[in-house]
């Protein structure tokens, strides 16, 4: 992973690729040079604002702007990145603003070795984002390109264009300072977990099954010494878990149930996290059509996200107990798939009639959500691409909040604000609970079609323990990015809602939450 460190060296003298100053959109569209960057636009004679302008530059936001370094300087370029509107008096740069910069910065610096980012690192939280979002941005999966690989392998003096960012050095920063260290080591923690849910999440479904993904979890899992449980089809059978076992049942790859458990001596509170882990959703036998299925891999997003942030808290040693349950299955269609009609006898013991097979990601979640409730934990906290209807109500980059408690609700709401990820609470409208009436088993696994997300959150809640706080996030719009890339965000996996999970699990160590 890329390397982060603190320095007090002065831009001229760090010697790397490039040195990252930013810039904002001022007063009639025109750059105006941010904090931070005061040493450089000296050695421009003040004029480095209007050397940008020069090229063409505002100040928006992601914009990119490159040009030679002032003479005397160790570092050939100086790379100049667009905050957006600058803040009206009085006001500051939020800390997503910069994570988002700094991230456009370190994508632009792909395939170098090292960059100085001169940006403004006056508090300990600025550093916390500007290191965030160049740790994010330098990111890459080529796992399955041979052939850059091979390219660079074969001719030493060509660099790989598609290698991140080698090494982010930050300017300015205080490295003696207890604060900006913590900041970059939780930074440094937290990113290579996200990096690891995007891992998951891009590595194609031939590749990632749920043994695979289990197998995974035991190693890591040892590796930051938590306690892991798989339960394989086996063990699913003997306990009853009839939704993991009926989603899967269509599948070469039978399907897991994974424990993982942080736990910290001086936990007070527990936390339980249950992700959706379909490793493919081809619909099964409600078979979706060609132009619904080519991302699919991405519907264990939930998992990956669950599995980062209790890895993230064992490395962080919060004193939090952290249960992550992983549900794991591959949803196909085949001779031995479940068909619309069956019933299905839940870990519960509730009987669901499906009725549709594509909607399995609420019958692998009840099975563990019912499991996790046996822990009577003190909150349990979902995750899923559970629904296309969220996507409809709140586009590609928000994910949806609903919850047993409005307080509860609103908490996770204001820590997904806090990390700058977009996410808005939802309601569950009791009345939506009747048209998933079946005529034969206790609940069908359908609803009306208007409000379908909600439904699926209705759903889900039938199978929560009594009096136990829990929400649920449906990540469908953010875990999959397919536009252009922007800020920190890569196309593809994008580890959404682990920054939310690890902060929501700081603040219940703290003892503000829950
Ligand atoms: N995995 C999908 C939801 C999804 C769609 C995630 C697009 C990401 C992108 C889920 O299993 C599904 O198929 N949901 C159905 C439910 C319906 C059948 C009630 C949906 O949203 O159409
Ligand atoms: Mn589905
Ligand atoms: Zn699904």
């Amino acid at each position: 992973m890329t390397a982060l460190t603190l320095s007090t060296s002065a831009p001229a003298a760090l010697r790397s690729d490039a040195i990252v100053v930013a810039v904002a959109k001022g007063a009639k569209g025109r750059p105006v040079v941010v904090a931070g960057a005061e040493a450089v636009d000296k050695a421009y004679d003040g004029k480095l604002a209007a050397v940008l302008e020069t090229l063409g530059a505002s100040g928006g936001e992601g914009e990119v702007t490159k040009l030679p370094a002032p003479s005397g300087f160790k570092s050939p370029v100086v790379l100049a990145v667009g905050l957006g509107d600058a803040p009206e008096k009085g006001e500051t740069f939020d800390g997503e603003t910069l994570r988002r910069a700094a991230g456009s910065a370190a994508r632009a610096l792909a395939g170098a070795e090292s960059a100085g980012f001169a940006l403004p690192l006056d508090s300990a939280e600025y550093a916390a984002a500007i290191a965030e979002g160049a740790l994010l941005g330098a990111y890459s999966f080529t796992t399955y390109r041979a052939g850059a690989a091979q390219k660079a392998a074969a001719d030493q003096e060509k660099k790989d264009k598609s290698a991140p960012l080698g090494e982010v050095v930050l300017l300015g920063g205080k490295p003696k300072d207890k604060a900006y260290k913590a900041a970059t080591e939780r930074a440094t923690a937290l990113v290579g977990e996200v990096h690891r849910a995007r891992d998951l999440v891009n590595i194609p479904s031939n590749d990632l099954f749920p043994k695979s993904f289990a197998d995974i979890a035991l190693a890591v899992g040892k590796e930051h010494g938590l306690k892991v449980e798989v339960l394989d089809e086996q063990d699913l059978r003997e306990g009853g878990y009839g939704g993991l076992l009926g989603v899967g049942q269509g599948s070469a790859n039978p399907p897991r149930l994974v424990r993982l458990v942080h736990s910290h001596p001086k936990a007070k509170k527990t936390l339980a996290l249950v992700g959706k882990g379909i490793t493919y959703d081809s619909g099964g036998i409600t078979l979706k059509p060609a132009g619904h299925n080519e991302t699919m891999k991405c519907d264990m997003s939930g998992a990956a996200a669950v599995f980062a942030a209790v890895v993230t808290a064992a490395k962080l040693g919060l004193e939090v107990n952290v249960t992550g349950w992983l549900a794991l299955a591959e949803n196909m269609p085949s001779g031995s798939a479940t068909r619309p009609g069956d019933v299905l006898r839940m870990y519960s013991g509730k009987t669901v009639e499906v009725l549709n097979t594509d909607a399995e990601g609420r019958l692998v979640l009840a099975d563990a959500l019912t499991r996790a409730s046996e822990e009577k934990p003190d909150a349990i906290v979902d995750v899923a691409t559970l629904t296309g209807a969220m996507m409809l109500a709140l586009g590609n980059r928000t994910f949806g909040i609903m919850a047993n408690d409005d307080a509860f609700r609103t908490s996770i709401h204001e820590v997904a604000e806090e990390v700058g990820e977009q996410s808005w609470p939802m309601p569950m409208p009791r009345e939506l609970l009747k048209a998933m009436d079946s005529t034969v088993a206790d609940i069908s696994n359908m609803g009306e079609r208007m409000g379908s997300g909600l439904v699926a959150g209705l759903f889900l809640q039938e199978f929560v323990g009594e009096d136990i706080t829990w929400a649920h996030l449906d990540i469908a719009g953010p875990a999959f990015h397919e536009g252009a890339p922007y800020g920190y965000t890569h196309k593809g996996g994008t580890g959404s809602s682990v920054r939310t999970l690890v902060r929501l699990a700081e603040r219940i160590a703290a003892g503000e939450l829950v």
